[in-house]
C-alpha cells in the first residue's frame, strides 16, 4: 500500500482545536475506510508511554525554557520513531493534535527562545520531514482567553497572558507564511457550522 499521510492541528489555546479535531477525524475515517485505510489519532507532547509522561512534567513542572524547547523534541523524536513513522510506512493516515509549529509557535514566539535553535533542533529530530497538511485555528487571543474560561486548572501555557499567546499567533502565523502548501487556516471565531464547512473544502482539496 501507498504511504499514508499525515496531518496536524494546530492554534493558540481556547482556539477549539480539539472540538474540530474530533469531527475531523470521523469525516476522514468515512472517506478512508472504502480504500480500506486506518486513521491514527495521536497528540504531542505525548503520543506514546514515555512521551506521555514528559507531558505530564513539560505541562505542570516549572523549567528552564531550553529544557523545555529539548524535552518538547526529545518526545517528538520518540513520537516519530515509534508510532508515526511505521504508521505511515503502513499506509495509515497519522493525525496529530499539535506537532512542531506549536513549538515555534509557544517556545519560540510565546516565550522568545531564538528562532535558529529551534531550526537546528527541527532538522536534527526530522530531517526534512514536515506534515502533508496543517489546519491551523487562528483566533484573536481576547477572544480565547474567553473561550478559555476558567473551567478547569490552567496548565503552564493555558495561564500564559494575552501577551504570550499574541506573539504565539503571530509565530503560528509566520510559519505559514513561510510553507502556504501545506497550511490551510481557519479563522476560528465563525460559528461551528461555518468552520465544520471550511474543514469540509479542506478535506476535498486535499
Ligand atoms: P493542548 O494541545 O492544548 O492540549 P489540551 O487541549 O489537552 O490542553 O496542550 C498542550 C500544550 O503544550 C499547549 O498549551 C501547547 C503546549 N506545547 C508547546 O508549548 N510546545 C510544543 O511543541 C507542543 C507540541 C505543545
Amino acid at each position: 500500500m501507498a504511504r499514508g499521510r499525515f496531518i496536524t492541528f494546530e492554534g493558540i489555546d481556547g482556539a477549539g482545536k480539539t472540538t474540530h479535531l474530533a469531527w475531523f477525524r470521523e469525516q476522514l475515517e468515512q472517506k478512508l475506510a472504502a480504500a480500506g485505510r486506518t486513521v491514527v489519532m495521536t497528540r504531542e507532547p505525548g503520543g506514546t508511554p514515555m512521551g506521555e509522561k514528559l507531558r505530564e512534567i513539560l505541562l505542570n513542572e516549572p523549567m528552564d525554557l531550553e529544557t523545555e524547547a529539548l524535552l518538547m523534541f526529545a518526545a517528538r523524536r520518540e513520537h516519530l520513531a515509534r508510532v508515526i513513522e511505521p504508521a505511515l510506512v503502513r499506509g495509515d493516515w497519522v493525525l496529530s493534535d499539535r506537532f512542531t509549529d506549536a513549538t515555534f509557535a509557544y517556545q519560540g514566539g510565546g516565550r522568545g527562545l531564538p528562532r535558529d535553535k529551534l531550526e537546528t533542533l527541527e532538522r536534527w529530530v526530522q530531517g526534512g520531514f514536515q506534515p502533508d497538511l496543517t489546519v491551523l485555528f487562528d483566533i484573536d487571543p481576547d477572544t480565547a482567553s474567553e473561550r478559555r474560561g476558567a473551567a478547569r486548572a490552567p496548565d503552564r501555557f493555558e495561564s500564559e497572558t494575552d501577551a504570550f499567546f499574541t506573539r504565539t499567533r503571530a509565530e503560528y502565523l509566520r510559519r505559514a507564511e513561510e510553507a502556504p502548501y501545506r497550511f490551510a487556516i481557519v479563522d476560528s471565531s465563525q460559528s461551528i457550522e461555518e468552520i465544520r464547512r471550511k474543514l469540509e473544502q479542506v478535506i476535498a482539496a486535499f
